[in-house]
């Protein structure tokens, strides 16, 4: 394998810089033809630094025009500049000013890091190594500095210039030119660093802080987008307010701005006070965004917002800390939506994400564990498990904690770290010092990849009157970690009697229990208690209080009455998920279902869709079959993608098919009569409503097909249209076809929606699809530098194409592989994320396994990004 440069970057080897850069002053002239970027940079010696030690910066593909320190241009001897950076021999040992200059070309950007363009704007992205794209620097995170920005751009081109902070001057420049200086007070690591420069359109508005300041906010787009910018103006203003409530955190700038972007590697970033997002996650109207876009502007708009605290305010002294800031703002963000929404709809669906992402990353050849401890490639460690796995360890720790532990932890993270760059190990100390506990085992969650194992055995003894539970934890090997160490689990619970009510005990031991929480701190203990009268069910892992697999030999009886029973949301959803997975993983490993526990499960949905008490989002999560990848999962070796894709069909008809009149019902009774809203409640309906067509069309109740095809051509918003349209494709309905053609006619104007279509087309598990993928790929208009509408199209097959990614015949591997080599070229971050669909690989049946390595064998051969060969090296057991 060809390759650029391999090297890999140990956590254990981390120094500090001999030099700090305390303040950059930046000059850019910004061209149609090029940007010319000029930087002075104070630089300071540290105490320690010997003389004679050479400074050295990070660059990235940039040319040097000219460098001076204090004003006296370098002999050519005194530095050396190449590829990868720029080293000045003797610096003087005391402050001085290094001065240089590049020439920039934005227009040919195409791995959108640095400065790039974007449908004419200019605009950055610099976390976590672009800033060294723009200009020569200490490009780490530890080194924060105070950054005062000029710009200088054609004023009919890009009226509206933008950087961090406040803007302090702005006029005439002569010859068409204007210019703009902005000045953020706030020392920041580069990868804050943004500006944008062009022709946009904006929507304002304003905020009073708790302290009683105001400030301005902004949002940015291309001109005529403005009225789909309000939803996010909403949830920005909603999300300012929450961080003061729930945590204390005011904003801190005179201003906040948002632009939204079309070209962008992922989905937003936290620069200070000039957020830059992915358009999709800025644009909604009800015609052409669904409730899962809305939610999902809402989730971003609030974790970009949060990290102006946890990740700006107090940032991560290297990458290997990146979960510091992304596992906690996910956790912020998490609880943000769980206030404004339905707390267990909303714990509900994160747990099915992680299960979805996380898992198969953390049982795969790229597991890693939250905080790295190696890294070839940084922006490959981007994952959910940092980021996902990250909040769930945060979660962990406000449940050991409680509310108010938790919240003195986070006041005095922020007393000891504001204006810091810091580890994992500071913010646990935070924790253990703020609540007098040690949570030295605890950190073990952040070192060690894999998901645990937690296997529980229960013992009724009715003539002692006591009930056991046994509790053994266990992790598989991952690589590069054969030995794993038992970890902390909280693990909630609750047992119930005879008639559904909680029950009590009068003792317990075995291991540390309070109130409703069990705390497993070793590799096994069994947990005994006395007093029990009658044999209880055990509600174990309430709100899925640890991300861990559990395995209990619990009867479909009992599974059955939690279902109707419990008092946790989350294990009433869980229950019955578990009874349809015991279905159809014992189907298609050859043990074929009774028709008596499939009528259990019957009725007990039948009876959830009926609750007068569930609410509507909770019950279109409820009446489902885990999908066809977590089947796969949880059989875990000599997947046959196409035998579960038979087996999850005939056991929806079978659960389903009986209760057609009540599912029709049902979507009949939910019909809206109001205008469309985003609000849970209304989400909610549609949510259940939506879900009563796919189970229908899953039935294969008679009509479901004409039904789903009405749906869709008198749908009056994007959500009942797109959930016709996706559960008519899944089913291969005859009107498919049609649908398609429509939609295609219909919305193929507006990117954003066309991407809708792109992922809808990428998704049907029918033979053809690849062609079809080919042909559009081939179609001279596609625009093959949008990463929106690659990972729409390539990246919805790799990830939710179960059968036809994985073809038995390979033509879905070599199709995605030779993708990859084609991007590569183009923006490396998007293919090496395409890439990462392989990693089901090892799970799959021979035929599959041979076809997918292949596939990857001749990806091998040709010459790859690092980001790609880090990936592929990794995905080989390299
Ligand atoms: N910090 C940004 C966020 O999560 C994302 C940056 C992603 N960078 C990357 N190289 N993938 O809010
Ligand atoms: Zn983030």
């Amino acid at each position: 394998m060809r390759t650029e440069t391999e090297h890999t970057i140990y956590l254990k080897d981390y120094t500090p810089s001999p030099y700090r850069i305390v303040s950059v002053d930046l000059d850019f002239r910004i061209l149609t033809e090029n940007t010319r970027a000029r930087a002075q940079l104070t630089v300071e010696p540290r105490d320690d630094t010997a003389p004679g030690t050479p400074l050295v910066l990070d660059g990235d593909g940039l040319v040097l025009g000219s460098i001076a320190i204090d004003g006296a241009p370098l002999v050519l001897s005194a530095y050396a500049a190449n590829d990868d950076g720029l080293t000045v021999f003797e610096p003087p040992l005391r402050r001085f000013v290094l001065e240089t200059e590049v020439t920039l070309q934005p227009e040919t950007n195409t791995k959108l890091m640095g400065l790039y363009r974007s449908s004419g704007t200019w605009c950055t992205q610099c976390e976590p190594e672009g800033f060294r794209r723009i200009t020569y620097y200490l490009d780490r995170p530890d080194n924060l500095a105070v950054f005062k920005v000029r710009m200088t751009a054609p004023l009919d081109v890009a009226p509206v210039l933008l950087a961090n902070g406040n803007l302090v001057d702005k006029g005439d420049a002569g010859d068409g030119m204007h210019y703009a200086v902005w000045e953020d007070p706030f020392p920041k690591p580069a990868y804050l660093f943004a500006l944008v420069a062009g022709d946009l359109g904006s929507i304002t508005d304003s905020f009073i802080t708790g302290s009683g300041r105001k400030v301005d906010l902004g949002i940015y787009c291309t001109h005529g987008k403005e009225d789909q910018c309000l939803w996010a103006m909403d949830s920005l203003k909603r999300s300012m307010a929450w961080d003061e409530r729930r945590f204390g955190l005011e904003y801190d700038l005179d201003v906040f701005n948002i632009v939204a972007v079309s070209d962008f590697n992922f989905g937003a970033m936290e620069n200070k006070g000039l957020n830059i997002f992915n358009d999709k996650l800025v644009f909604a109207k009800p015609d052409t965004a669904t409730d899962g876009d809305y939610d999902g502007i809402e989730r971003v708009i609030a974790h970009e917002y949060f990290h102006n605290w946890t990740g700006n305010r107090v940032t991560c002294r290297d990458w290997f800390q990146l979960c510091l800031k992304e596992g906690l703002t996910v956790y912020r963000d998490q609880e943000f939506t769980s206030d404004e929404r339905s707390r267990a709809v909303k714990r509900i669906s994160d747990v099915a994400t992680l299960r979805r992402a996380q898992f198969p990353e953390d049982g795969g050849p790229l597991a890693h564990p939250p905080r790295p401890d190696q890294f070839r490639e940084i922006n490959n460690f981007y994952t959910t498990t940092v980021y996902e796995k990250g909040a769930e360890i945060v979660r962990m720790l406000a449940t050991l904690l409680g509310e108010a532990g938790f919240r003195k932890g986070m006041d005095l993270y922020f007393e000891r770290h504001d204006g810091e760059a810091t580890t994992i190990e500071a913010f646990l100390a935070a924790f253990a010092d703020a609540n007098g506990v040690n949570l030295d085992q605890f950190k073990t969650w952040y070192l060690q990849a894999g998901t645990p194992k937690l296997t529980v055995n229960e013992h009724y003894d009715a003539d002692r009157q006591t009930y056991t539970l046994k509790l053994t934890q266990e992790t598989q090997p991952t690589p590069g970690q054969p030995n794993k160490q038992a970890l902390v689990l909280p693990i909630k619970f609750g047992l119930l009697g005879p008639n559904g009510s909680p029950m009590g005990w009068s003792e317990v031991s075995g291991a540390e229990v309070r109130d409703d929480l069990i705390v497993l701190n070793s590799a096994m203990a069994e947990v005994t208690f006395t007093g029990i009268a009658n044999r209880p069910v055990a509600s174990l892992l309430r709100g899925f209080s640890a991300p861990v697999v559990l395995e209990s030999q619990s009867s479909q009886q009992d599974q059955l009455f939690l279902a109707r029973h419990d008092s946790d949301p989350f294990n009433r959803w869980q229950a019955l998920q578990d009874v349809g997975m015991a279905l159809a993983v014992a189907a298609v490993k050859g043990t074929p279902w009774s028709d008596a526990s499939v009528t259990a499960l019957s009725e007990a949905l039948a009876e959830t869709l009926g609750s007068e008490t569930l609410d509507d989002a909770f019950k279109a999560l409820a009446l489902n079959i885990p999908d066809e990848q977590s089947i796969g999962r949880e059989i875990a070796t000599d997947i046959d993608p196409d035998k579960i894709h038979a087996v999850r069909g005939k056991l929806l008809h079978a659960v389903f098919e009986p209760l057609a009149m009540q599912l029709l019902a049902t979507y009949n009774a939910l019909a809206s009569t109001t205008p469309y809203a985003p609000d849970a409640l209304s989400t909610g309906r549609r949510s259940l409503r939506n879900r009563m067509l796919g189970l229908l069309l899953a039935s294969e109740a008679a009509g479901a097909d004409m039904l789903a095809a009405q749906q869709y051509g008198n749908a009056t918003n994007m959500t009942d249209r797109m959930a016709a349209l996706a559960s008519s494709t899944y089913a291969g309905t005859p009107q498919v076809a049609g649908m398609l053609a429509d939609f295609r006619t219909r919305f193929g104007g507006d990117p954003l929606v066309l991407d809708k279509w792109l992922a809808v087309t990428a998704a049907a598990p029918r033979d053809g699809v690849i062609e079809d993928m080919k042909a559009i790929l081939a179609d001279p208009s596609f625009p093959k530098t949008n990463p929106n509408r690659l990972r729409s199209l390539v990246g919805t097959f790799a990830m939710n194409n179960p059968t036809q990614f994985a073809r038995a015949d390979g033509a879905g591997f070599r199709f995605v592989a030779e993708f990859v080599t084609e991007v590569d070229k183009i923006n490396p971050q998007v293919a090496a994320r395409v890439l990462t669909g392989f990693r089901i690989w090892p799970m799959l049946d021979s035929t599959r396994r041979d076809a997918a390595k292949g596939a990857l064998a001749a990806l091998q051969a040709t010459a790859l990004s690092r980001n790609v060969a880090d990936i592929l090296t990794r995905m080989v057991g390299g």
